[in-house]
């Protein structure tokens, strides 16, 4: 499936866009249901062709998605202004776990409050360059050039920037780790929701909860919703679920 392509009697959207990824702003034609995304994309005939955009573009973003959001969970945020939480650092989801979903899909759904805090996401291994080379010299000395896995790199640079540094200057710090690479990082429109490449063989993306501002506290914040879509029976476990 290319985006742009005809799915039926419909047309996807494309912005224009020159980042990251593919953005979609809408299915066009006659009678397009305003839940294109359960309707269309995840049903049975489009699935595969779907997923299969997605683990080569490495991001579709879907704009202007009604629908019915509780086939979707609640995402936790608990981050503090005296403490980054593991969810501000780029990760895949289901590293930890048994199960490392192809495709994972956060959602920002129509509501009351908007949401501020920004979703980066990257492409990986590159954002471990990155992560290398904003890394201050001082501690750049001390990690080495040993680690050739990328994860492992990763987890050492990321332990390194804890401990060294305040969290602001950790948030600061991954500002501009999500400059250099790229990233996604538009901010959040209501009814949007993003596809990203978890787990495949080939192109993959992190994500991370991005603070584009001094994480000052204290200010109402929208909703996060998700779901790993290409998983049978979905088995992401809601108590798990940060970003
Ligand atoms: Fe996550």
């Amino acid at each position: 499936m290319d985006a742009g392509i005809q799915l039926g009697p419909w047309r996807l959207r494309q912005a224009a866009w020159s980042g990251l990824g593919v953005v979609v702003e809408g299915l066009e034609g006659r009678g397009a249901p305003a839940d294109y995304v359960d309707a269309v994309l995840l049903s049975a005939a489009h699935r595969d062709a779907f997923f299969a955009l997605v683990d080569r573009v490495g991001l579709v973003v879907c704009k202007g998605v009604r629908g019915d959001d509780d086939a979707l969970k609640e995402v936790r945020g608990r981050s503090s202004r005296g403490r980054l939480s593991q969810g501000e650092f780029f990760h895949h989801d289901g590293c930890t776990g048994p199960v490392k979903p192809r495709v994972v899909e956060i959602r920002c759904p129509y509501q009351d409050v908007e949401r501020y805090t920004s979703t980066a996401i990257a492409p990986f291994p590159e954002v471990v360059e990155a992560m290398l080379h904003e890394l201050p010299a001082i501690l750049r000395a001390g990690i080495g050039d040993t680690a050739i896995d990328p994860d492992l790199l990763q987890g050492t640079v990321s332990r390194a920037v804890r401990r060294a540094l305040s969290p602001e200057e950790q948030r600061a710090y991954l500002r501009r780790v999500d400059l250099r690479v790229g990233a996604y990082r538009e901010p959040w429109e209501m009814g949007e929701t993003r596809f990203i490449a978890n787990a495949n063989g080939g192109r993959t993306m992190q994500h991370r909860r991005a603070y584009l501002e001094p994480h000052t506290g204290g200010r109402p914040n929208g909703r996060l919703l998700k779901r790993w879509p290409a998983e049978a029976g979905d088995p992401l476990d809601a108590e798990a679920c940060e970003i």
